[in-house]
């Protein structure tokens, strides 16, 4: 649904998503290319980050989102930086958060504050190769599948309930951007179809069993 300007109009039913990215935004592009249709179920409506040379502000820009740097520099400690990162994403008063390549470890009251609704990507099959080089690991230790996995976020690192996974081939030539990439093009179509789901068909949670649907 469009208004005469050609901007989307808000489905009052759709789910308010807040993206915490670090990075080039390749995730948060695909959110974004999804979020127009109205029967996605979800908008971003707002981007956070910890960069403010994060290529994720010019996408958010560029799509007519709002956006805050919350830059670890501009605060007197981690616990100051985590109270500012609350205050960022709650401004938008978000549904869900989702994580993607957000290159951070937010603390336990944070992710409190959103249990069950933080949704992180990592590339690779969790709990393989948790933390920020998953790629590089699952290369150095020569195994021949790998992938990507959306989960929720709890206080661990790269630890919470995993919601959804696709395996991806690694091929005797693999180098880690090659590897990056074909996991990069699986994590895409994998975040944009789970969060949809998520927003539409909603979240349950048994133990660390995690079920799209209620
Ligand atoms: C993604 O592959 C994401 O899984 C990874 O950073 C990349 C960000 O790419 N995150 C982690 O490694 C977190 N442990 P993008 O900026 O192009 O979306």
């Amino acid at each position: 649904m469009q208004t005469p300007s050609g901007h989307p109009v808000e489905s009052s039913s759709a789910k308010r998503l807040v993206v915490l990215a670090s990075g080039g935004g390749s995730n948060l592009a695909a959110l974004l290319a999804a979020h127009g249709d109205a029967a996605y179920g979800a908008r971003v409506v707002g981007v956070v980050t910890d960069r403010p040379t994060a290529g994720a502000l010019d996408l958010a820009h560029d799509a007519g989102v709002a956006s805050a740097v919350v830059s670890m520099k501009d605060f007197d400690d981690r616990a100051a930086w985590n109270d500012g990162v609350l205050e960022a994403v709650s401004v938008f008063q978000p549904d869900y958060l989702v994580l993607a390549g957000f290159m951070r470890i937010l603390a336990p009251s944070v992710v409190r504050r959103f249990e069950g609704r933080m949704i992180n990507t990592h590339p690779a099959l969790l709990p393989s190769f948790p933390g920020a080089h998953g790629v590089r690991d699952a290369l150095a230790h020569g195994v021949k599948v790998t992938g990507c996995t959306v989960h929720l976020v709890d206080d661990g690192v790269d630890t919470g309930p995993i919601i959804a996974q696709t395996a991806v081939p690694v091929f005797d030539n693999d180098d880690e951007p090659t590897l990056t990439e074909r996991i990069k093009v699986a994590e895409r179509a994998l975040l944009v179809e789970t969060v949809g789901r998520i927003a539409r068909e909603g979240l349950s949670l048994t133990g660390r069993k995690a079920s799209i649907g209620r």
